[in-house]
Order: structure tokens, then C-alpha cells, then sequence
């Protein structure tokens, strides 16, 4: 596995990777790799002749206030684990090799970027798209590999894409989840054993609302009663929110006719969590 941090070699070497053996998948990560970004590459290897990934903690789509300085990061594990799984190419850049002195140009997809986690996290997706045009464009990759855990982040990006004709076809991947339930995060490493407990009421709310679609019910209010009931019982989790979406312009839905996504973010401590699943 090559690795490259400076953006012209990695150019270079994956223009050159894609003219002699076909077409390049690409994965982008923060890093902090667990089971959720090994399915993205083992996607990716899977359709694609070549795999590059990335790992740059991304500074712009931290908030002033959020875990940027204390993001886990974990070079050499991830570095073991991506070449463990055969990906050919690694970006690896210094945050100044990314954003430059100067660098003042933002890729916003406008709307969509204030919904869900963007309305609790301002600025967060601009810093998501801006990040991942600049990869795309160095890295450029004929598809790129995204996990639906992050299901705002996905409907943003393929609107980023279908807008501004990127030549890259956008593949989602299922959640990876523990045995037990909860979705795969790098940020389950803050959780303590008390707060790892709690969080499983997220999957379990989920779920829930999973069985009584599935037996039929349409009504979107009574759905969300039934999972805010549940994660109720775990009073020490804060919800930050909780919605019955369309998957692609991320409004609430009045009722469930087509697919639609039930998503949920909430505070465990100080740990923010996101997760969701498709309704039938
Ligand atoms: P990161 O949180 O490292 O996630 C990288 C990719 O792994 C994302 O596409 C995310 O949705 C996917 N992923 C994370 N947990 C997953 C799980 N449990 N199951 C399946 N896929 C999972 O998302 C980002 O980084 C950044 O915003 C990035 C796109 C790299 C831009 O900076």
C-alpha cells in the first residue's frame, strides 16, 4: 500500500493507478478505523479494480465547541488495518496541505445542510462537502464509498455530486452494528461501560418502531410516540432529535407511503450519537 500526504503525489499516483488497471473506488474516513469503514473498503475492492482511502480529521467540520483536539486518531492501526484489507492507495495530508493560508473557497449544498445534524451542528456539512470536493478532486476516484450511518451526510453528498456534475458515482453501504445493537462509531470510544449500556436505547427505540411498521402502522405520529416512549426510559440520554424523513430532501414525512427514514441523534454524557434505520 502506497501511502502519499501531499496532494500532487497522491494525485499522480492515483491518476496512475486508474490509467493501468481500471477503475478506482475511493473511501474517505477520519480515521479511528473499526468494522463500519472495513465494510466500505471490502465494498469498494469488491466493484472496483483499485481501492484508495483517506484519513484526514477534518478541522471545518468541527464546531468551535466540539471534539476536534481529543477526535480519536490512530495512524499506525489504521494503516495495519487498510493494508490488511488490500487497498492500494493511502491520503494521509496535513491539515495545511488541505487548507492552505488563504484557503477562504466553501462547496455549500444550501437547504439540506441545515437539516437534521446540520441544524444542531451549524456550519458541519459545509465543512463535510468542502472536504470531500477537495478529496474527490485530487483522489479522482470513479466511485466513492459511503456508510448509511451517516444518512444526512449521504443525501447532502449526492446532491453535491448531482449538482455539480462530479464525475462519481456515490455507493451507500448498510450500518455496521456491535452484537449487540449499537452502530459502530469511532466515537463509541468515549462512552464508558455505564454510558455504552444507556446507549443502546437508541437501536432499541429503533427497532421498535422497525416491528410496528412492518406489522402495518403508516401513522407517523403514533411511530415517533412509540420510540420517544422508549427512549424515555433512559432518562440520562438527551435527544437531540428524533424525525421520520424522506431519505433524499430530509423533511419530515406526514405519513409513510414511500421509503422513509427514521433517524435519532442524542447525547449519551457529552458523546454525541447518531443512527437510523429504513422503513418499510
Ligand atoms: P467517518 O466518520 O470516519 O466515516 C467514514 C465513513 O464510514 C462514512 O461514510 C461513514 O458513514 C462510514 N461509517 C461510519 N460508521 C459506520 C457504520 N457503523 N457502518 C457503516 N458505515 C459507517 O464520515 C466521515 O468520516 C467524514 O464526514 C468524511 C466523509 C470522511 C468527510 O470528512
Amino acid at each position: 500500500m502506497k501511502i502519499c500526504t501531499m496532494i500532487d503525489e497522491m494525485r499522480a499516483a492515483s491518476r496512475a493507478l486508474r490509467s493501468q488497471r481500471g477503475r478506482l473506488g475511493f473511501v474517505p474516513t477520519m480515521g479511528a478505523l473499526h468494522e463500519g469503514h472495513l465494510s466500505l473498503v471490502r465494498a469498494a475492492k469488491a466493484s472496483c479494480d483499485t481501492v484508495a482511502a483517506s484519513i484526514f480529521v477534518n478541522p471545518k467540520q468541527f464546531g468551535p465547541n466540539e471534539d476536534f483536539g481529543t477526535y480519536p486518531r490512530a495512524f499506525e492501526h489504521d494503516r495495519a488495518l487498510l493494508q490488511n484489507e488490500g487497498v492500494d492507495l493511502l491520503f494521509a495530508p496535513p491539515v495545511e496541505e488541505m487548507y492552505p493560508p488563504g484557503a477562504v473557497t466553501w462547496v455549500t449544498v444550501e437547504e439540506l445542510s441545515d437539516k437534521l445534524d446540520g441544524r444542531s451542528r451549524p456550519g458541519h456539512f459545509r465543512g463535510v462537502t468542502t472536504a470531500v470536493s477537495k478529496l474527490f478532486h485530487i483522489v479522482e476516484p470513479d466511485a466513492a464509498f459511503f456508510g448509511q450511518k451517516d444518512a444526512a451526510q449521504v443525501a447532502i453528498l449526492r446532491r453535491m455530486v448531482r449538482d455539480l456534475n462530479f464525475p462519481v458515482e456515490i455507493v451507500v453501504c448498510p450500518i455496521v452494528r456491535e452484537p449487540d445493537g449499537l452502530a459502530m462509531s469511532s466515537r463509541n470510544a468515549y462512552l464508558d461501560s455505564q454510558q455504552r449500556r444507556r446507549a443502546l436505547v437508541l437501536h432499541r427505540a429503533l427497532m421498535k418502531v422497525k416491528k410496528l411498521a412492518e406489522q402495518g402502522e403508516r401513522n407517523v405520529t403514533r411511530l415517533l410516540a412509540i420510540a420517544r416512549e422508549e427512549l424515555a426510559s433512559e432518562p440520562l440520554v438527551r435527544l437531540d432529535y428524533l424525525e421520520i424523513v424522506d431519505p433524499d430532501s430530509l423533511d419530515a414525512v406526514e405519513e409513510i407511503s414511500k421509503r422513509a427514514l427514521l433517524v435519532v441523534a442524542a447525547f449519551v454524557g457529552t458523546t454525541r450519537l447518531i443512527d437510523n434505520i429504513v422503513l418499510p
